[in-house]
């Protein structure tokens, strides 16, 4: 016998497959370095600046200190750059120096909704991540947290793990607070240019104006001081509230709880969730359950409408003046009329039928007709009725009511169990299953129980979340910091906080200065400037693509009495300040949001721009009105001599005492 054994040709699967490995977060931003914002030899620099100045900020604030940072830029050759960065923050403890500047996806706020600068954990690593692949030299970090121990550390990642590396620790004693980042990077260059660092310092001062910033760069030291000299209230974290939340996030926070139940979790971990609102969320699961397990039937929804309209005596007073007497016993016979073996859903149906539709629809022998078939086959009836009497509309009209009815779901259930819709059983059977579902254990959570609880809270009623945590800049802030533009005309509004995508808090703040040194400086004279700030932060790049850009050039300027959209020395001055700010990418350099998309924020920005804008077209029709009215006094007061001289000759009264009283009467009026 012989036996064939066919060999299977090797498939393109196996070879793809040889290759399959796996890649550390590391490595993707090795090879991805321009999401990170390390893209063009000026813009690179900026990015260093800005992640090392923004992780300082953040260490003041969180620990209610007056920033004093200190930027120094050395230039060691060509594209070749040292870059220095002291602050006189909290200090980090020397164990979490490798995780802070070699890990990735590692820091203190990612998962805290907290208004700061930093939200990913990534800034720091990718500071030195840029120095290790350009100039193959560590980061030197020199850190205390004033304990009287100096900590001086060189750091390197190991880019295949996403670790730090030690290279060097040395322990000094001294007394002093605070990080030193230093470090040499090459592909980088420095300039005075708007999107460079020094740009990049004197926007950041101006919203930060408790800060002062020292940069010593290859040409002189400039000084940033601070305009205020509090320390700004530290932002206080907040919970996350129920409208804002995903099935997936309260997943998320369902692993890291340390709560041993659903129900005590949700209490600790969500803002405005209380004890007394698990026992309504109970009502509301089990409403829930009820709809779910009869969703999609029309002959349910009419049972609830029903529901809503039980009472027959109410009904027929309602008709009573349409009706003569004779119709409303004959109303009356009907219902009467109905078997006792009727369930009394059934009855109500019924009546809800004869009341709103066939009664005063169809004449006697129509009714009697319905009757019979009524008498006959009681359960047909009803899809008799349904399929002949009631229309589009009604259907409609009737789910709005449920919408109604659904608000009360106690109420609701006691209904459907008076009505004989579900049984006493039933309803025991579900609140066991709700009772167990809130006792369970968070970490035995299931998509579905997260999808039913996200579900549920949404159909609850909450207090708006928090906006206490927020720290705007302040209008009087803002106003302070663009004085510094020597500006003719300077307003500033901070708007009161408001949500995104549910539950996410966010302000906006508004400054605007005309005149003076405000704008930028075109070749055609001033042109306007527009400052984008996230959480403080000056966005200097992506300036096409931001929601903030966007929204600025959607309001028409010229309706404020601006000779021309762009062609103004005009600065606008925008601060969006959130818990989690809706970046485009991992670059943090514009903002998403739109006419479509986090449309809250879109909207609040022209809200705030549209007030500044009056007040602005307000003054500047003030200096119109004034301008026009010194004309027209120059214009008289041409003609003020002759007329003095005439006036003189027919009063023989001195020609200067004459000349003199005009003058005196035009600058009272
Ligand atoms: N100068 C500093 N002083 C004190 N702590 C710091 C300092 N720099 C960084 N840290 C700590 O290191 C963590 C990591 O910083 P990193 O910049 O990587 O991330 P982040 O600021 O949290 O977020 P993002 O990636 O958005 O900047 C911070 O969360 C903070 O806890
Ligand atoms: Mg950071």
């Amino acid at each position: 016998m012989l036996i064939i054994i066919s060999v299977m040709p090797m498939v393109e699967s196996d070879i793809i497959f040889d290759e399959f490995k796996e890649h550390s977060i590391s490595e993707f931003f090795r090879k991805n370095r321009h999401m990170l914002g390390y893209s063009g030899k000026l813009r690179s620099m900026t990015t260093i600046i800005h992640e090392l100045i923004t992780n300082a900020l953040d260490a003041c604030e969180e620990s209610e200190i007056l920033p004093d940072i200190t930027v120094e830029i050395k230039k060691l050759g060509t594209d070749r750059y040292k870059v220095v960065v002291e602050d006189n923050g909290p200090g980090i403890p020397p164990e979490f120096v490798p995780k802070v500047f070699g890990k990735m996806l590692a820091g203190s706020k990612m998962h805290r909704l907290v208004q700061s600068r930093g939200q990913q954990g990534i800034g720091a690593a990718g500071v030195l991540l840029f120095a290790q692949i350009t100039t193959g030299k560590p980061l030197k970090i020199t850190t205390s947290t004033g304990d009287g121990k100096i900590h001086i550390m060189e750091i390197k990642m190991s880019i295949e793990k996403n670790e730090g590396d030690i290279i060097s620790h040395e322990i000094r004693e001294g007394f002093w607070r605070g990080t030193k980042v230093e470090g040499e990077f090459k592909e980088v260059t420095y300039n005075r240019r708007e999107q460079g660092p020094y740009e990049y310092i004197r926007r950041i001062s101006l919203a930060t104006p408790h800060a002062r910033i020292t940069l010593i760069d290859p040409d002189e030291t400039v000084i940033f001081e601070r305009t205020v000299e509090e320390i700004p209230e530290r932002p206080e974290e907040m919970k996350p509230h129920p409208y804002g939340l995903t099935p997936d996030e309260l997943l998320y926070i369902s692993r890291k709880t340390e709560s041993t139940r659903i129900s005590s979790m949700l209490t600790k971990e969500l803002s405005r969730v209380t004890t007394k609102r698990i026992r309504e969320l109970e009502e509301y699961i089990l409403r829930d359950k009820l709809l779910e397990n009869y969703r999609g039937s029309s002959f349910w929804d009419m049972v609830i409408d029903c529901y809503l309209n039980i009472n027959i005596t109410e009904y027929l007073d309602k008709y009573k003046d349409y009706l003569d007497k004779n119709e409303i016993e004959e109303v009356k016979e009907l219902i009467n009329s109905l078997p006792e073996s009727l369930p009394n859903l059934k009855i109500y149906y019924m009546k809800y039928l004869i009341m709103d539709h066939l009664f005063d629809k169809f004449d006697s022998e129509k009714i009697n007709e319905i009757k019979k078939h009524f008498k006959k086959r009681p359960e047909n009836f009803i899809e008799f009725a349904e399929k002949n009497y009631l229309s589009a509309s009604l259907v409609d009209e009737i789910r709005k009511k449920i919408r109604n009815i659904t608000k009360s779901p106690s109420e609701f259930v006691e209904s459907l169990l008076n009505i004989g819709m579900v049984s006493n059983e039933e309803i025991e059977k579900f609140k066991a299953e709700i009772k167990n579902l809130l006792k369970k254990n968070p970490k035995n959570m299931t998509w579905e129980d997260a999808e039913l609880i996200i579900r549920v809270l949404q159909d609850m009623e909450f207090m708006a979340p928090s906006t206490s945590g927020l720290r705007p800049i302040g209008e009087e802030n803002i106003k302070k910091s663009l004085k510094t533009l020597n500006p003719e005309f300077l307003d500033a509004i901070t708007r009161k906080p408001k949500t995104y995508r549910g539950g996410i808090p966010f302000a906006v703040e508004v400054g605007i200065a005309y005149g003076g040194d405000a704008g930028k400086i075109s070749d055609n004279g001033k042109k306007m400037e527009i400052m984008r700030f996230a959480n403080h932060v000056p966005l200097l790049f992506d300036t096409g693509g931001c929601g903030i850009t966007n929204a600025v050039k959607s309001v028409n300027w010229r309706r404020y009495g601006l000779r021309s959209e762009e062609e103004v020395p005009l600065t606008i001055f925008v601060n969006l300040i959130s818990t989690h700010i809706p970046y485009t990418s991992a670059g943090k350099q514009a903002v998403a949001c739109s006419s479509e998309e986090n449309e809250e924020i879109f909207n609040e920005i022209r809200q705030a721009l549209m007030i500044c804008g009056r007040s602005l077209e307000k003054y500047l029709s003030k200096v119109r009105r004034e301008r026009e009215e010194e004309q027209k006094k120059k214009y008289v007061l041409k003609y003020a001599v002759i007329f003095a001289d005439g006036l003189a000759n027919i009063t023989n009264k001195p020609k200067e005492l004459i000349e003199g009283k005009i003058i005196e009467l035009l600058n009272k009026g």
